[in-house]
């Protein structure tokens, strides 16, 4: 049974893409294109940091280990619409244009913290694998915990982007700050036995 759910989650995963690609597809995006890509994209980058940092507390509450299995695809997930939304930024929006892009990351600080959330969220990407797990040992543990800092900027830039808390962007940021603190329990019950 087990071994249908990695799969499964995979397949679902993919469906907010094939969404977006449907309505790319056959020109159902509205007036805003560019903008509808760029709000969809970023709205599930933020969605799956949420569902990635469930997984642990998924595990302690249901004591059942199949939640944390999902953790590194869900992460390559967040990887994966950050990148695309990313791309739509400099790639549909600016058309590769570098320096109002540069100007942007400098200028605006919703773009800055953004792209700060990206840059993180390479190395993450790149450490992935089984392999690098056991080349970087403890060290891949320190480096993957830059999925707080990541979740936080996530969730500010969503704050400062939209120019008022209300409403979404504060129930992300509930979301996010609820899940770091059952981390924090949950790491703390962990040293007390061990
Ligand atoms: C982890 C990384 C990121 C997350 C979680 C994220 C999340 C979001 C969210 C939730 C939205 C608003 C969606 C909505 O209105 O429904 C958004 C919009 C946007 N993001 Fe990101 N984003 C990330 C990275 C970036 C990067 C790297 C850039 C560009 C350098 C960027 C540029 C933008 C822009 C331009 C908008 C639209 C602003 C507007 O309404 O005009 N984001 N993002």
């Amino acid at each position: 049974m087990k071994k249908y759910f990695k799969p499964g989650i995979f397949i679902l995963s993919t469906i907010p893409f094939l969404f977006i690609f449907y309505k790319i597809y056959f020109n159902k995006l509205g007036p805003e294109p560019v903008k509808e890509i760029t709000h969809f994209t970023g709205e599930w980058t933020l969605i799956f940091i949420c569902l990635t940092l469930s997984m642990s507390p998924l595990k302690r509450f249901t004591n059942l280990s199949v939640w944390t299995s999902f953790r590194r695809m869900l992460g390559l997930f967040i990887f994966f619409y950050a990148t695309l939304h990313f791309l739509t930024y400099i790639g549909l929006d600016y058309r590769f244009d570098w320096n109002p892009i540069f100007d942007d990351v400098i200028k605006k600080k919703y773009v800055l913290i953004g792209f700060a959330a990206w840059v993180l969220l390479v190395p993450l990407a790149i450490t992935s694998s089984q392999k690098m797990m056991k080349l970087l040992r403890n060290n891949w543990k320190r480096i993957h915990r830059l999925i707080y800092a990541i979740a936080i900027f996530g969730s500010l830039h969503y704050i400062w982007l939209s120019k008022t808390i209300f409403f979404k962007p504060l129930i992300y940021f509930i979301i996010i700050i609820v899940l770091l603190l059952l981390r924090i329990k949950i790491n703390r019950k962990e040293l007390n036995y061990g």
